[in-house]
């Protein structure tokens, strides 16, 4: 019989996961190797008897690493990613060596009690209706997905529809109203819900802000049930819409009102930070990231809804072939798009335990610090524009107020190696987006990265 623990390749991949953090924070932070300098390192014929296990993955590591990026790392601004915290990070350790299938409370009774406890300090956290029910999915695209699903059963159901029995085919028309700058995985979760592209745009500010006036004036005209999609934390500026106007202007016309808060929800937890997401309570469906600002591994998203009978009717499936415990215990896939998936709830639990209130606290007033560091040591060179109002972590920047060199800075920064960020375009204009999402981000590594970007200026 096969050896069923085999210690020494487990320590193996534990002694290159540590050899690959310790360096981390001193190798390039973007890739260092082309698509085919990855395959002539890890394409070999797929083989009649297999490898060794050591040999796989000594390989694996060796020829992936040209590739992976310093993503986990504290001088990576790139897109909207968080690292891993230390105690996360070990007990994502643990979830595959549990190995849970977490669909129902029958397959991990553990996975769902530590689901249960989460999702009671994290609607403390958020501070957002006790009652409220929390599903665990991959990210803030499942997230919003998930919320929407919810939204779409009550909003149908308040029109005498059951569009899970019955469909869309027929159903009454939904008015579908979002920010002119949602964020895509907005559009694509009303795509995969059946509602195309049959949306409605109201303008934003000059920040990417949703205009209550204007969402006024649309909601005006409309009849039949409404779904609203509003933003806490624009993807470029980190600007929160108005949720306290917003609230009372939806829920006037019976609407549904949905935010995206991938990571601008965990502003909440921060008593510096909390009169910008205020009203945001008023919302009925939430949608937040825990692989962003929290810190723990992907892939972890958070999807809260007030209505959890909505919720959990968008979601629950029956089978005679399942043991279901009908609400005695939490199930988990009741919540969630998902029927077998991994214990993402376990990091999110160690990450919040290890934190707490205070924790979280300080890791959002980290970043947010740090994000107000980086816009004012770039803003001391004469060819630099600060683009947006930091509010939150982001920070855009725009070079010589010219296309042709803030691209050519953020392809110089990125070839550097110090630090690596990605480029946006913003009302029509190129800019540098700058977002601090790492725990593990210092000062010194602000200060160096806006070294190395204002180096790139030629
Ligand atoms: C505002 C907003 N919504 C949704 C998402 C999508 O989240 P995920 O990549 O976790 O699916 C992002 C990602 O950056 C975001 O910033």
């Amino acid at each position: 019989m096969r050896q069923f623990v085999d210690e020494s390749l487990l320590r193996r991949a534990h002694d290159r996961a540590v050899d690959f953090l310790r360096a981390l924070p001193q190798r390039p932070v973007g890739a260092r190797a082309s698509r085919q300098d990855l395959l002539a390192a890890l394409s070999v014929p797929l083989s009649d008897e297999g490898q060794d296990a050591v040999q796989v993955i000594d390989a694996l590591s060796r020829g992936a690493d040209g590739g992976i990026t310093g993503s986990a790392g504290p001088r990576y601004f790139g897109f909207v990613i968080g690292g891993s915290l230390p105690v996360a990070l070990a007990a994502d350790w643990l979830t595959s060596a549990w190995d849970q299938n977490c669909g129902i409370f029958v397959t991990s009774p553990a996975v769902s009690v530590i689901e249960e406890i989460s999702r009671e300090w994290l609607l403390e956290l958020f501070d957002l209706p006790r009652t409220a029910s929390v599903g665990f999915v991959t990210g803030g695209q499942m997230a919003n997905f998930t919320a929407l699903a919810a939204a779409r059963h009550a909003v149908l159901r308040s029109a005498g529809w059951n569009v899970e029995e019955e469909g869309l085919i027929g159903a009454p028309p939904v008015n579908v109203i979002l920010g002119a700058e949602a964020h895509i995985t907005i559009y694509s979760s009303l795509r995969m819900l059946g509602f195309g592209k049959r949306l409605q745009q109201v303008a934003t500010d000059e920040q990417g802000r949703m205009r209550p006036a204007e969402l006024r004036r649309v909601l005006a005209s409309l009849s039949g049930p409404i779904i609203v999609c509003s933003q806490a934390g624009n993807v470029n500026t980190g600007s929160v819409d108005p949720m306290g106007e917003i609230a009372p202007i939806v829920h006037e016309r019976g609407g549904w009102l949905h935010v995206d808060a991938a990571f601008g929800l965990w502003g909440r937890a921060s008593r510096e930070k909390r009169a910008l997401l205020e009203g945001a309570e008023l919302a009925d469906s939430w949608g937040t990231d825990a692989h962003k600002w929290l810190n723990v591994p992907y892939d972890s998203g958070i999807v809260i809804v007030r209505d959890s009978a909505a919720h959990r009717a968008s979601m629950t499936v029956t089978a005679e072939y399942l043991e279901q415990s009908a609400g005695k215990e939490r199930d988990p896939f009741d919540w969630a798009p998902e029927f077998s998936r991994r214990g993402r709830a376990i990091p999110i639990y160690a990450a919040l335990r290890h934190l707490g209130r205070r924790g979280v606290e300080s890791l959002v007033d980290r970043l947010c610090a740090r994000a107000r560091q980086m816009a004012a040591l770039l803003a001391r060179h004469k060819s630099v524009r600060i683009l947006n109002d930091v509010v939150l972590n982001q920070v855009l920047v725009r070079f010589a107020d010219s296309d042709e060199t803030t691209r050519a800075v953020i392809v110089n920064a990125q070839k550097e190696g110090t630090c690596w960020m990605a480029g946006t375009t913003w009302h029509g204009m190129a800019a540098m987006r700058i977002s601090v999402s790492n725990w593990a981000t210092s000062e010194e590594d602000i200060e160096r990265s806006a070294a190395a970007i204002l180096k790139g200026i030629r």
